[in-house]
């Protein structure tokens, strides 16, 4: 594992975009070889898409050789609609650079057969060699994607619940009208996350800072769904100073002299 500390969420999100666009560049994809993405929604990754667009616009990097997989998706609230996550993704990166519209993947929430959907979705990410880098952010309460308290870490793509909690957190996107937020949702399982080449996870705000502490310094958790990362071979969080609020000094001064390690020597790719 490794964890950046940055001074600020425009800070996290600048080293996030910088290392996808690393990810992508190294990997040098082609027609016949695609990276693949698993991309999250929430308010966190928003600073990192912006970056995105802005190096795509400055002929930085391309994603016309880029697959997309999205963590989640609400059901029961129309695609078009302004919070799902759909609309999400489409009005703050994809319709700004120039992934063809074929190469994205979304789970839909209004599927008919919703069982068939996940299955098929997990059916696709296999189809397309698995995931080179699935990014996320976390809940208050140590959720990845929609992976809730008590979630099983062996999880695949499947229907889940929403907790109470995060009803609540998401409630400020409907018009601070829990009534209006939906109840369940679409997610890819702790397993479809672990089973990525590599998995980047941002997390900001004083709020989220016993989440991380939860990550890195306990055991492994269905509790804290993300705590899981912590059996995974490749995984890098990026986050800022408030949200280290609650890890011991020593945690915090470990990861800050490896961090100026890996800068000096640029062991990034
Ligand atoms: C939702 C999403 C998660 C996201 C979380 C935190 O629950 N399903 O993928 O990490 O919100 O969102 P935010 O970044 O807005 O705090």
């Amino acid at each position: 594992m490794r964890l950046v500390i940055e001074s600020n969420k425009d800070q996290v999100a600048t080293h996030a975009a910088q290392y996808v666009v690393k990810q992508i560049k190294c990997f040098q994809p082609g027609p016949s070889r695609y990276y693949v993405l698993g991309l999250p929604t929430g308010s966190t990754p928003l600073g990192m898409y912006s970056k995105l667009v802005e190096y795509y616009k400055q002929g930085e990097i391309s994603f016309q050789y880029v697959r997309t997989f999205n963590m989640d998706e609400y059901c029961a609230i129309p695609r078009d609609h302004p919070e799902s996550y759909h609309s999400f993704m489409w009005n703050n990166f994809f319709k700004h650079i120039d992934i063809p519209s074929e190469n994205v993947n979304i789970l839909d929430g209004n599927a008919e057969d919703l069982q068939k959907e996940c299955q098929l979705y997990e059916e696709k990410i296999k189809a397309a060699g698995g995931i080179d880098l699935f990014i996320g952010g976390v809940g208050d309460d140590g959720h990845i994607a929609f992976n809730e308290p008590g979630s099983s870490l062996v999880s695949r793509t499947r229907l889940k619940t929403l907790a109470r909690t995060t009803v609540e957190a998401n409630k400020r996107f409907f018009d601070g009208n829990e009534e209006l937020v939906p109840k369940q949702a679409l997610t890819v399982g702790v397993g479809t996350i672990m089973d990525a080449r590599q998995v980047m996870i941002l997390i900001t705000g004083g709020n989220k800072a016993y989440a991380l502490k939860m990550a890195v310094e306990e055991g492994v958790s269905h509790m804290w769904t993300v705590s899981a990362l912590q059996q995974h071979p490749k995984v890098l969080f990026i986050v800022d100073e408030d949200a280290t609020s609650e890890l011991r000094v020593a945690t915090y001064k470990y990861f800050k002299s490896l961090q100026e390690c890996v800068e000096a020597t640029h062991q990034y790719c």
